[in-house]
């Protein structure tokens, strides 16, 4: 079994970050999973974002927890990646399920949600309800850095797949993975080299954010299950000749 590749916000190397052209990028280079955060705005919406605020990606600042979708929506996400992506927006959760079922995706989606700074009050729930929208055919794979928000969305949705995100604390994967919560862990590949790798029977291994061609022919090698990448179409390539 080939190691998966999944595109990290998009392709996030090549076009403005979760933004619905990255995704589109993703989809036309072959990507086998679309990765993506979500968080909830001021009016309860579910919004398309890495930062909790909106400075380092759009014209605009402020925070998405203090803003509402009309004025986020005002934001321009495109422009300060490159002139060419002015006037791309940021988008909402449905807009990007609206676009893979448009492009008749099959794949991963991976929807991280980022509670591990703001714990969204009722976040779990509107995202589950948002979901239904979600082909059958298309693999949902819930992430996050915030065991708590795991634990609420599994018992809202045990059918889906859950990965704990990790950078140094690993003992709270290990206890998610201990009560059966989680079925495979997303590392930080930095941490996972320093350590010469990572076996865990059973567990499903997708390092993030594997960029480099080393890091990449690393990660194909020990045939761990995906990687994340802002680059999928380099991705792609390199593992052709694997
Ligand atoms: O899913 C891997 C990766 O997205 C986790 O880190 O900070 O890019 O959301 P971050
Ligand atoms: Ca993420």
């Amino acid at each position: 079994m080939k190691t998966k590749i999944f595109a990290h916000r998009g392709s996030k190397g090549t076009r403005p970050e979760n933004t619905l052209i990255s995704f589109q990028a993703a989809i036309d280079a072959g990507a086998d999973g679309i990765e993506t955060d979500v968080q909830l705005s001021k009016d309860g919406k579910l919004i398309i974002m890495h930062d909790e605020k909106i400075d380092r990606t759009t014209n605009l600042t402020g925070r998405v927890t203090d803003l509402t979708l009309a004025e986020l929506k005002k934001a321009d996400a495109g422009v300060k990646f490159s002139d060419e992506y002015r006037g791309e927006q940021i988008p909402t959760l449905e807009e990007v399920i609206e676009l893979l079922k448009r492009n008749n995706f099959k794949g991963t989606f991976n929807l991280e949600l980022k509670t591990n700074h703001i714990e969204y009050q009722g976040i779990e729930e509107l995202v589950n309800e948002q979901m239904r929208q979600l082909p059958a055919d298309i693999h949902l794979l819930y992430s996050s850095f915030n065991p708590n928000s795991i634990r609420r969305m599994q018992k809202i949705n045990p059918e889906a797949e859950f990965a704990s995100l990790f950078q140094f604390k690993i003992k709270e994967s290990r206890l998610l993975a201990k009560n059966h919560l989680i079925t495979s862990l997303h590392p930080d590949v930095t941490w996972l080299r320093e350590r010469h790798g990572l076996f865990w029977p059973k567990l499903l291994i997708r390092p993030w954010t594997v960029n480099s061609t080393k890091n990449m022919i690393y990660c194909f090698k020990k045939k761990y299950d995906a990687i994340f990448t802002d680059y999928p179409a380099k991705a792609l390539e390199v593992r052709k000749n694997i």
